[in-house]
């Protein structure tokens, strides 16, 4: 079985949480507001997010700030993004090593200027040994990307002769991925109303229980969350299987 994964139903929260945080664009249109309005909020969600999931027990949280795609936006809302996360960085990273969150960036940050580039290892260096919660922020990521340049790595280590092409397996892929160590997300919210995946997680996501809300990502409050985490606790995960003997006996007890 791959990592992360645990048969039967979940008693306990999930303790990875990966976000689609959507909508901010929406939410603006609808106030008759410029969408960089709606990235700001939903900025303010972000930070409302992660103190929530912290006190909730959330162990790891990941969210997809931006995607290898949202390149294709116009450049003005592309840089006011890009703007964001340095705020974010230069703001918010002193607030968060205070209250212990370790962060870590996923994506491809080998394309980004090396200004933003040094800004994620700024902050990646300086929460390294903090464990109250990990915080994995998807920057510049796409999960196609992602696992082509897993394939790409494998596939240098075999012509160099370090390895042998049929080692590789799930795990060996696994541990060249960005998100190498840890453990799959077991539920996944996407809010706004889509129902769609937008090459977020592929891989990692195998197993995973999605939530799907309508609520706005700047309208996405602690009750948004805890609606999400509520209707994981109502779901049967199988991985494939038939269930836990073990779990359904002490179920029907
Ligand atoms: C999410 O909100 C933020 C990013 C994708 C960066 P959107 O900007 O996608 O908002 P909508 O989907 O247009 O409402
Ligand atoms: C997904 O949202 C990416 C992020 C939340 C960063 P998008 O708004 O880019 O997704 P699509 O275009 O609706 O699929
Ligand atoms: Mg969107």
């Amino acid at each position: 079985m791959s990592q992360g994964q645990r048969p039967g139903r979940d008693r306990d929260g999930p303790s990875h949480v990966a976000v689609i945080m959507d909508g901010n664009g929406r939410w603006a249109q609808m106030r008759g507001l410029p969408r960089q309005e709606g990235h700001r909020r939903g900025l303010e969600a972000l930070r409302r997010t992660v103190k929530n999931a912290g006190e909730l027990g959330i162990e790891i949280l990941t969210l997809y700030s931006f995607s290898t795609e949202n390149w294709r936006r116009p450049p003005a809302e592309v840089s006011f993004l890009l703007g964001l996360l340095k705020r974010f960085v230069d703001k918010d990273l002193a607030e968060l090593h205070a209250a212990g969150v370790r962060v870590r960036i996923i994506g491809a940050r080998l394309d980004l200027a090396p200004e933003l580039r040094h800004l994620v290892e700024r902050a990646e260096a300086m929460t390294r040994d903090n464990t109250a919660m990990l915080l994995v922020v998807a920057f510049n990521y796409g999960s196609r990307d992602e696992i082509a340049r897993a394939a790409a790595r494998l596939a240098g280590e075999v012509a160099a002769g370090r390895l042998a092409a049929e080692a590789i397996d799930e795990t060996l892929l696994s541990s060249r991925l960005d998100t190498a160590d840890l453990p799959d997300p077991e539920l996944v919210i996407r809010t706004s109303g889509e129902m769609r995946i937008s090459n977020f997680l592929l891989w990692q996501a195998a197993y995973a229980e999605f939530v799907f809300t309508p609520v706005l990502w700047p309208d996405f409050d602690r009750a948004a969350l805890e609606a999400a985490l509520a209707e994981y606790g109502r779901r049967e995960r199988r991985f494939g299987g038939l269930g836990d003997p073990i779990d359904r006996a002490v179920g029907a007890a």
